[in-house]
């Protein structure tokens, strides 16, 4: 067997979650990743036949989310209450890796969580936008949450409507559009680690790879955790521009013709085009 800490998807997860905190999106326990990872990959580290613990999803009762279509999945995962600043100097204590077990109400342990510890608070969120997702993208591989600052204060001061919110979003950045042409989802502010917010959350995830939490943070889906960080990141840069100048007069913008020009330019087809005012 290899040793798993030299694995790609280990380092990848160490990194992203380095990059997550050094940004500030992620203080103390804030955040939280799951990366579902090619069960031949893993293989080469891990005995599968090895389960160290099971571990019951938490508040999952079968008549609110069912997590069966990912039976058998593994997942690379945050753990709750750890914080991102200590991922990649411990690894092992912080991060697990899990199995979706059958019927989808517990998970297998196949290595991690050293300390007893167990998966996100929003692993039922996380597992039913991975569902959402890989039906609209099979290969959608990651799940990400955070709370980025800039991302946070626009949602204290910007209407939370769709189209108005992504449409401030896209006049920040010249490239917006391109990144995310179908927009944000926003979800009024709810009672995080609920299976309600996930059920929510995972309906939005069926037409973006990003989704606002009010007054929380934010969720982001993708096929790697580059891909999907890289969203996240976009986002908060606009969201920073709009926080610098919102309370200055706006003397110039990014008009909508032009964004059309930029989706021309980059064969971009499938945006939101109700989001934009021309045709
Ligand atoms: P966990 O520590 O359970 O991952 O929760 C953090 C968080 O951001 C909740 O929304
Ligand atoms: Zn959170």
């Amino acid at each position: 067997m290899k040793d798993i800490l030299q694995a790609k998807f280990m380092s990848e997860m160490c990194d992203t979650a380095a990059n997550m905190y050094r940004l500030g999106w992620d203080e103390r326990n804030g955040g939280n990743i799951s990366y579902m990872l090619d069960g031949g990959e893993v293989a080469k580290y891990l005995d599968l036949e090895r389960v160290v613990r099971t571990i019951p999803v938490m508040g999952v009762n079968k008549e609110d989310v069912d997590l069966s279509p990912l039976e058998g999945k593994i997942f690379l995962v945050t753990g709750t209450g750890k914080y991102f600043k200590n991922v990649k100097s411990d690894p092992e204590t912080n991060l697990g890796i899990v199995r979706i077990g059958s019927g989808g109400e517990q998970v297998e342990l196949l290595w991690g969580f050293k300390d007893g510890g167990r998966p996100t608070s929003e692993f039922p969120a996380h597992m039913m936008s991975h569902i959402a997702r890989l039906g609209v993208d099979p290969e959608n591989r990651v799940v990400m949450h955070s709370h980025p600052t800039y991302t946070l204060a626009m949602n204290f001061v910007h209407s939370l409507d769709e189209k108005s919110f992504t449409h401030s979003l896209w006049e920040m950045c010249t490239e917006c559009i391109v990144v995310f042409p179908e927009g944000v989802g926003v979800l009024p502010w709810m009672l995080c680690g609920t299976s309600e917010i996930g059920r929510a959350t995972a309906e939005k995830m069926k037409s973006f790879r990003l989704v606002v939490w009010a007054m929380h943070g934010i969720y982001g889906a993708g096929k790697t955790l580059d891909e999907t960080f890289g969203l996240i990141e976009t986002v908060e840069k606009a969201a920073q521009i709009y926080m610098l100048t919102a309370h200055l007069p706006r003397k110039n913008t990014i008009k909508d013709e032009d964004m059309l020009k930029l989706l021309q330019l980059f064969k971009v087809e499938n945006y939101r085009k109700d989001f934009l005012d021309v045709k």
